[in-house]
């Protein structure tokens, strides 16, 4: 027999890697908003068209990068976060794999322009289904900004397995919701076709962010929950019973300030209501572990 085993060329072994990360546009909102967040930005604009479908853009005021960084950060496994194995026992960032920006590029197009505080002149480069296509010094303002265009488009499959742009948009929601949830801090303004979507200001606690993001009628009825056993601290707020919904998308957990879904903690919060709600009602939360 011949042999049948192969390399595949590194452009499809790059674009195989990406559709772990991104699958959605919604997942590239969620790695350019932890990367604005990592660079201690406190005011995030975002803009979506066709619910992120045709184009992403997200606008910081972070710390910007280094003109000698701009193109390293679109390399596989290139990151500032992560230096030594043992930093992963110790991270204070949401990035650690230096996948991110190059996941992005291989399947869009990014255009991305970027100034530190200090420096003259900023950054800017244009990314394209993995290959730079231009960098150039040019005057932009303190912090950086990310155009996402031609999303799936050199990945016919995924683009065709898009769901509705309302599901699409839908989508992105959600993961602003999250991130505004477990960072009052920050300021974040969201167009969607052009118009306004959301504009929420920084909040000094939690439980006033809560009020923002998931209605008033919510945030009144919220019981502020704090405790603490070993190691192992929680904080934040739970609703009254009176207030049940009919399905588990309002309770919000984090764990290190990471957000995660994980039906052990949604049982024991289920736990917790047992006979103080009905069967198939759920209340709203957000915990931080
Ligand atoms: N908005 C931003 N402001 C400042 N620096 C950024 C920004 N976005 C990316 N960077 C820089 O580019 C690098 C690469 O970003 P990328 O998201 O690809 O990797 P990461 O965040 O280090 O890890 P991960 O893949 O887990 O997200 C980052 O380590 C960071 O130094
Ligand atoms: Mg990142």
């Amino acid at each position: 027999m011949e042999p049948k085993i192969h390399l595949l060329p590194e452009e499809l072994t790059h674009k195989i890697a990406a559709g772990e990360v991104i699958e959605r546009p919604a997942s590239i909102l969620k790695e350019l908003m932890e990367n604005a967040l990592d660079a201690g930005a406190t005011n995030l604009q975002i803009e979506i068209e066709k619910g992120g479908c045709a184009s992403i853009r997200i606008t910081d005021d972070g710390e910007g990068m280094d003109p000698a960084d701009v193109p390293l950060s679109f390399r596989r496994h290139a990151t500032s976060k992560l230096a030594v194995f043992d930093d992963l026992y110790r991270l204070s960032t949401f990035g650690f794999r230096g996948e991110a920006l190059p996941s992005i590029a291989a399947i869009a197009r990014v255009e991305l322009l970027t100034r530190q505080p200090q420096a003259v002149a900023g950054t800017r480069i244009v990314v394209e289904n993995g290959r730079i296509q231009e960098v150039r010094e040019t005057g932009c303002p303190v912090g950086t900004a990310i155009f996402v265009s031609k999303i799936f488009d050199a990945v016919p499959v995924r683009k065709k397995f898009l769901k509705t742009e309302a599901t699409e948009q839908a989508a992105c929601m959600e993961v602003i919701t999250r991130t505004a949830l477990s960072h009052e801090g920050v300021k974040i303004r969201v167009l969607s076709n052009g118009r306004q979507q959301w504009d929420i200001p920084a909040a000094p606690d939690k439980g006033r962010r809560l009020g923002l993001v998931l209605g008033r009628e919510t945030s009144d009825s919220l019981l502020a929950v704090k405790g603490v056993r070993g190691n192992i601290s929680i904080t934040g707020y739970i609703s009254r019973p009176e207030v049940a919904r009919s399905n588990t998308k309002s309770i919000y957990c984090y764990v290190n300030g990471r957000y995660v879904r994980d039906p052990l903690l949604n049982h024991a919060i289920m736990t917790a209501y047992r006979n103080l709600m009905e069967a198939k009602r759920y209340p709203a939360a957000a915990l931080f572990l």
